[in-house]
């Protein structure tokens, strides 16, 4: 596959995976993106997983034929992407390492060296010639590791933009990009919404036609509908006029509850609302939805004087990915001494900007005429 006259694709596709990075289900797989560029002088850019080291060499092979890289360029040190480095240097002890101070650090955490006999040290700004192309390379700090850089082809208007605008999904999946995109960056970097601003602002000076990252395909066309997307995910705006509704249920009457003011919504001619039942939806899924909409209501039971634990996971995968600027309705059920709204509450006191509801709902085993009450008053309320 060619990106440019010179530059072609030398990545692979992972279909064999069960968990990214030990936690998110793929059902589409994965691809780790390594790109080669045939000027004067020849720079890999990035490695592979571990898993792939002779489809990647051969990829390699492939393009340069006898021709031997100049340069591998690592842009990030996860290992989806870093595996193959010292693989590479036995291949081709000939060539040159760029990356990052903090990327050598690190590589002799992984290798037990760190190459200093074929270290170029890059950042802030930085070129390299390889004859028609010259590359810029800028740091990129906690998009989604700190030592990670981003690379700019001033020839062809490139950017090599490490894990931002990847993705899930294997490069011949066929899926809409947002979705997977959506749930990639929440799931990984949405903790990292201030970094990944920085970012975008240096890329706003920048006379960008193609980006390539490290995970999915690469992007030529309407980037603006990217940069726009990306600068929603990480200022914590709400992408979608939407509530999310989502719940655990133990023996079904808090996801009576739950569906009871999805419907209620919807006959209020609510937009969007998204159900997940915590226990058995892919939690990253639920995670994204609950970042992409404006609105969401948590509904649990109160379990072992605390809350149900699917629940905790879920607020925890929020708290910690810097939840914030939303609306939160609360339906806590309790058979004897109702507590889940008290500890959904503390649990969210130190996300930004958060409005609850007036109205909590509180059951006691199973809706009656007053929590039901309580629910078309939430929900008139969420209509507001
Ligand atoms: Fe694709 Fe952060 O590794």
């Amino acid at each position: 596959m060619n990106i440019a006259k010179d530059i072609f694709y030398v990545g692979v596709n992972d279909r064999q995976i069960d968990l990214f990075e030990g936690q998110y289900i793929v059902p589409n797989g994965m691809s780790y993106n390594s790109y080669a560029i045939v000027d004067e002088k020849i720079a890999i850019m990035d490695t592979v997983d571990a898993a792939f080291t002779e489809e990647w060499l051969g990829n390699i092979k492939t393009v340069l034929g006898d021709k031997k890289p100049d340069y591998l360029v690592i842009h990030h040190m996860e290992p989806d992407h870093s595996a193959n480095i010292a693989n590479f240097v036995n291949e081709y002890p000939e060539a040159k390492i760029v990356s990052s101070a903090k990327a050598f650090s690190m590589m002799k955490n992984f290798f037990g060296t760190d190459f200093s006999d074929r270290q170029i040290v890059v950042g802030g700004n930085d070129t390299l010639s390889l004859g028609r192309h010259e590359l810029t390379f800028v740091t990129a700090p906690m998009v989604h590791w700190p030592e990670v850089i981003v690379s700019y082809d001033s020839t062809d208007k490139i950017l090599f933009s490490a894990d931002a605008f990847g993705k899930f999904g294997a490069l011949d999946a066929e899926e809409d990009w947002a979705c997977e995109a959506r749930r990639y960056y929440i799931g990984i970097v949405g903790k990292y919404g201030a970094q990944v601003q920085l970012l975008l602002k240096k890329a706003a000076g920048l006379d960008i036609q193609t980006i390539c990252p490290l995970h999915g395909p690469i992007l030529s066309e309407n980037l603006g509908y990217y940069l726009n997307l990306y600068n929603i995910w990480s200022s914590y705006q709400t992408e979608t006029d939407g509530v999310v509704i989502a719940y655990t249920s133990v023996y079904g009457n808090t996801k009576k509850a739950a569906l009871k003011l999805a419907e209620m919504l919807k006959a209020k001619g609510y937009p969007k609302v998204a159900v997940n039942d915590l226990a058995r939806c892919d939690m990253a899924e639920a995670v994204e939805d609950a970042f992409r909409y404006g609105k969401i209501v948590l509904a649990t039971t109160t379990y072992n004087g605390e809350i149900f634990p699917f629940m905790r996971e879920f607020i925890n995968h929020l708290t910690e990915r810097n939840f914030q600027n939303k609306t939160v309705g609360i339906i806590e059920n309790g058979s004897w001494a109702p507590l889940a709204a008290k500890v959904m509450k503390e649990m969210l006191e130190k996300s930004k900007n958060l409005t609850f509801t007036e109205t909590t709902v509180k059951i006691m085993s199973a809706l009656n005429a007053e929590s039901s009450a309580q629910l078309e008053t939430l929900a008139d309320e969420l209509c507001k």
